[in-house]
């Protein structure tokens, strides 16, 4: 548990002089303030289809993945085809957040994501993904990752994270982006900017010859020097043809994270960061991981390959754009 002060306590000793004046040092309505652990399942509607134009991952039809995990270095061919389904998703991921807004239902994302991925050739890699029933991932405020869905309206004051993989040409690119709901509090912005920096600290750490413990270290130093907290039981994953490959990317700092970076790797840096403890549990739906405490948690991904000269952003659009930059930069 953090010590941090509860927004209210600032109401103490405000002034109560002119109308003026209080407009200008009363805190902000409650409305916006962050209201820990409010987030209910809502209801799932029926299952999208994908056209048999659309070629799927394996397991589209049985909800399993294989067991086997493949390479850690990816041939040219891959990366090539990566560079491209990571452009798709991107693209992807811009085209919903524009579309966050109060009053759109998550399920109105799911279709939004569903149709956009379907325009660009590509298959939602979440849809029967061990079974996940849709095709994105929605996690709103304390809820970590693998939000499902559902008839929730977002609400002003709302973070939610956009979590998006597109299957295309045989590789999956995956990327995810927290948005604002209109006027957020300033802890929860705090919240969303700084884990978007602890993502990109932990891009900048990587490079070949370096170790997989890198990323996780400059990443958790991030999180501790900004009191937040790092999730610990979700952590990025190789990817390629698979959704996610044998590759383990921690997101704090564990000397056994030994894994040497080689020119060619392909994997996800996707840290989860919470204004409170980290701690999680999962809903009864199996999937939804929401923080014990009911704390705010927000969360970014890049899908990346490692280069000879450090790193390549696989999930920016061909002009270098991304859903990261574009909405949660402050
Ligand atoms: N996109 C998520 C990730 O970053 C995985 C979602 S799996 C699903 O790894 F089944 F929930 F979609
Ligand atoms: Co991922
Ligand atoms: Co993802």
């Amino acid at each position: 548990m953090t010590k941090r002060k509860r927004r209210g306590d600032r109401v103490t000793g405000s002034p109560r002089s002119s109308p003026a004046t209080s407009q200008l040092t009363l805190p902000r309505p409650a409305a916006v303030t962050p209201r820990t652990g409010a987030v209910k399942p809502g209801l799932v509607s029926l299952r999208r289809t994908v056209p048999d134009t659309i070629a799927k991952p394996p397991y589209a039809a049985t909800g399993q993945p294989p067991t086997t995990r493949g390479p850690n270095v990816q041939t040219a061919d891959v990366i090539a085809r990566m560079r491209v389904a990571g452009t798709l998703a991107a693209e992807v991921l811009l085209e919903v957040g524009a579309a966050v807004a109060a009053g759109v239902t998550t399920d109105e994302l799911d279709a939004i994501t569903h149709d956009a991925t379907l325009a660009r050739d590509c298959y939602p890699s979440p849809l029967n993904y061990r079974g996940f029933p849709k095709s994105v991932c929605t996690s709103v405020n304390e809820v970590i990752c693998h939000g499902i869905p559902d008839s929730r309206p977002l609400a002003v004051g709302d973070i939610v994270n956009v979590d998006v993989t597109v299957f295309h040409d045989g590789v999956h690119g995956d990327t995810n982006c927290t948005f604002l709901v209109g006027d957020v509090d300033p802890e929860s912005r705090r919240l969303v900017l700084e884990t978007r920096t602890a993502m990109y600290r932990g891009i900048e750490a990587v490079k070949p010859g370096g170790h997989v413990y890198d990323i996780g270290r400059a990443i958790e130093e991030h999180a501790m020097a900004h009191d937040l907290g790092v999730v610990r039981e979700f952590i990025g994953h190789g990817i390629g043809e698979q959704f996610h490959g044998g590759l383990q990317i921690l997101h704090y700092f564990d000397t056994r994270a030994d894994t040497v970076l080689e020119v060619g790797m392909t994997f996800t840096i996707e840290p989860m960061i919470t204004l409170g403890s980290p701690d999680l549990r999962i809903w009864d739906d199996d999937w939804t991981a929401v923080t014990r405490d009911g704390s705010r948690c927000a969360q970014f991904e890049h899908t990346l390959v490692v280069t000879e000269r450090g790193v390549e952003i696989l999930t920016v659009t061909a002009d270098g754009r991304c859903a990261a930059d574009q909405y949660a930069a402050g």
